[in-house]
């Protein structure tokens, strides 16, 4: 077989379910080695609540430059409880922050997607959620996750102050909204664009760039405009009416939460983060599942590692140019998930309860 060049991916396990999940990814990515012509050079480091243990700090430099120079970052998840009462510049979030605003990774892609075979899982009726297959992107480097001014200062009063600030210039809006329109050309070609420009003049900016983006570059995609306040209802009144979603970085972590909901279980749901192309082609990328690191249930062997899993298989999409093996790879979870294997999180009656591990063996053994 033709060796094809080497590529550099970084495991960053981090925290609680993490470790364990991305052990999963670790394993498929070896199989995908040994089996066949790829030759993924893969490297795993500390981030988070783990860094901040061994480090005290939550991202050493070595590893953001480490993240730097991967064609695809895979990371577990950060934080917990132990952590909860650290400075905001130590705690394992800032990490997943810097990388994100560090990497320039403006655009995160959060499918939402109703398996056949976990209608069941979720908690609205068969018929609301049977077949649903939408994209959310979320605005991830700008908005009030980053805003200044910010911070938390006594005033005259003796009272205290709490300040964030949302913003968004036009660039951050019409490059992430073009990420929203192109994923849509390949899709059901409708974009739902999200925000409150009834309250919030960043919200009208929001509105007016996406409408004349859409007039100069894609005419023959539909765009709706909606509040996201009417979007979070819509969403479990009728969440079939959507293809894509665009919004904010808040609407869109609030959002993309709750539209996770309708596909049974968080445990299923991989994300994207993208940056620009840069004169390569290549983009900049970071894979992470949708859930956080479940402190209840870390350690236990029973988390879901498919969110994790298809993770990857985006990866193996968007960064690596790789899309028959990312096809097969979601075939593999599809088979399983046939079969009746499950996790805990997904379980119901008449199917076979699995751990992490035995979840990830079974996907192997399908790609085989
Ligand atoms: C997410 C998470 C993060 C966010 C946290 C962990 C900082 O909720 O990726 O959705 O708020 O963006
Ligand atoms: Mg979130």
């Amino acid at each position: 077989m033709i060796k094809v060049k080497k590529r550099k991916i970084l495991l960053l396990p981090g925290d609680g379910i993490g470790q364990e999940v991305v052990a999963e990814v670790k394993k498929i990515i070896q199989w995908f080695n040994s089996k066949k012509s790829l030759d993924f050079d893969i490297d795993e480091d500390l981030v988070g609540g783990a860094a901040y243990d061994k480090h005290k700090n939550p991202i050493t430099d070595e590893v953001f430059y480490k993240a730097l120079e991967s064609e695809a970052v895979i990371l577990g998840a950060v934080g917990g409880p132990k952590y909860d009462n650290l400075e905001f510049s130590k705690r394992p979030e800032r990490a997943l922050l810097k990388l994100r605003k560090e990497l320039k990774l403006f655009a995160n892609l959060r499918p939402a997607i109703c398996f056949k075979q976990l209608v069941d899982a979720s908690s609205l009726k068969p018929e609301i959620v049977s077949g649903l297959d939408i994209m959310i992107v979320r605005e991830l480097t700008g908005g009030i996750y980053f805003g200044e001014p910010r911070g938390i200062k006594l005033i005259e009063n003796g009272e205290r102050r709490g300040t964030n600030t949302h913003s968004y210039t036009t660039n951050e809006i019409i490059r992430v909204a073009r990420v929203a329109f192109e994923l849509a050309k390949k899709r059901g070609k409708k974009v739902t664009s999200c925000e409150k420009s009834n309250v919030m003049e960043a919200g009208v900016l929001w509105r007016e760039e996406v409408q004349s983006l859409k007039d100069k570059e894609f005419k023959d995609i539909e765009l709706n405009h909606m509040l996201a306040d009417n979007c979070a209802m819509q969403l479990l009144r009728n969440p079939k009416q959507f293809d894509v979603i665009v919004t904010d970085n808040l609407f869109g972590d609030i959002l993309s939460d709750e539209a996770s909901m309708l596909t049974g279980s968080l445990g299923l749901l991989p994300s994207a983060s993208l940056g620009a192309k840069d004169k390569n082609g290549n983009i900049r990328s970071m894979y992470e599942p949708v859930h956080g690191s479940a402190p209840d249930i870390a350690g236990k062997g029973i988390a879901n590692p498919i969110a994790s899993i298809l993770s990857f298989a985006m990866a193996l999409r968007y960064s690596l140019n790789l899309d028959k093996e990312a096809d097969i790879l979601e075939k593999a979870v599809q088979e399983v998930l046939d079969e009746g294997l499950r996790t805990k999180d997904i379980i119901s009656k008449g199917m076979k309860e699995v751990s992490t591990s035995q979840m990830g063996d079974a996907i192997i053994s399908k790609l085989k």
